[in-house]
């Protein structure tokens, strides 16, 4: 066994899923499709230093009181290997940790790599993404790049990329409205979704509709259409979250004035849309000429703390010499 790191990126769901078919296997009620980007990343060193006595998690430097939400990846890993020598993680995060960001879904995926390879698993793509779903309903996306395709059917998945980033290239403009961690963790709000949301079982049904038009769009590099999907699609998820109970808003009033104004640019022409997730924070995705243009639009808005721009990115990888 030999130390061992990995990066990954956060994913970005256009096509969102929001509930599990499998609370214990964490298994997604459905399918999802998503971007992944390159800017943001978590990295993730898994070592063995003799002094440690217990397995530790070294997150953003502060070490942490439970393995928690790693744990089940983990466990899946170090049964493969059987080693029982314990273990230090180490992983960081470049943007703000659990703020809806999809923190969890790249910090999963590294964590998923940098164990593969300094335990010599040897895992096969299926088998990497079955541990990956473990940590985070999302995290398996954050293992292929570009446009990703996670298949749920009867609580078998299947992940791939539908298209690389250089076969469409998009710029994502992450628009950051607050830093603050989330007051609802995904898990627990998929959860009051699920049982008490009268909008759920729709969202269930009509999903697929989604899906397949979304991937049409992506087939035919048809952004407008993208656009309109991935909108409808995630305003339905905010509004089985908003008619659960109790109700759930992840928007501020800055994710608010956001919307209203790639509204606005649409309207004056702008190759451009948006997508939220379990957070407060604005993605906008843009055709990458009118980056500068929508950057300068939204810069000033208030209550932006702050804006990251991105392409597309890779799939997660080590990054041992
Ligand atoms: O898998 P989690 O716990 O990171 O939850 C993801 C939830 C959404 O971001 C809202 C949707 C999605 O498909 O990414």
């Amino acid at each position: 066994m030999k130390s061992s790191t990995a990066i990954a990126h956060p994913n970005f769901a256009l096509i969102k899923y929001w509930g599990k078919s499998n609370i214990v296997s964490n298994i997604p009620a459905m399918d999802s499709l998503a971007i992944t980007i390159n800017t943001m990343k978590s990295e993730t060193r898994v070592s063995f230093p003799d002094y440690l006595e217990q397995d530790a998690w070294i997150l953003n430097g502060m070490e942490q009181v439970s393995l928690g939400q790693i744990k089940a990846p983990y466990d899946y890993l170090k049964k493969i290997s059987s080693t029982d020598q314990p273990i230090l993680i180490e992983s960081t995060n470049n943007f703000p940790t659990a703020a809806g960001l999809a923190s969890s879904a790249s910090g999963v995926a590294s964590l998923v790599t940098a164990l593969d390879s300094a335990l010599e698993t040897k895992l096969s793509s299926q088998e990497m993404v079955e541990a990956a779903i473990l940590g985070s309903g999302s995290a398996a996306r954050s293992l292929f790049s570009g446009f990703v395709h996670l298949e749920v059917s009867n609580d078998n998945l299947k992940c791939a990329t539908l298209l690389e980033t250089d076969e469409w290239p998009l710029n994502v403009i992450v628009c950051v409205t607050s830093t603050n961690e989330k007051t609802i963790s995904s898990r627990q709000g998929m959860e009051i979704s699920k049982t008490t949301s009268p909008m759920y079982n729709d969202w269930v049904n009509n999903h697929h509709e989604d899906i397949k038009l979304a991937i049409q769009a992506i087939e035919a590099r048809d952004f407008h259409q993208l656009g309109k999907i991935t909108e409808h699609n995630c305003l339905k998820m905010h509004k089985v979250m908003k008619t659960s109970n109790p109700s759930i808003d992840y928007w501020n009033p800055a994710t608010h004035v956001c919307v209203k104004n790639v509204k606005n640019m649409q309207k004056k022409g702008f190759p451009v849309f948006f997508t939220i997730d379990a957070g407060p924070q604005v993605k906008i995705i843009c055709e990458p000429d009118v980056t500068k243009d929508v950057i300068s639009f939204i810069e000033n808005l208030p209550g932006i703390h702050s804006i990251i721009e991105s392409s597309l990115g890779k799939g997660a990888r080590t990054i041992d010499e």
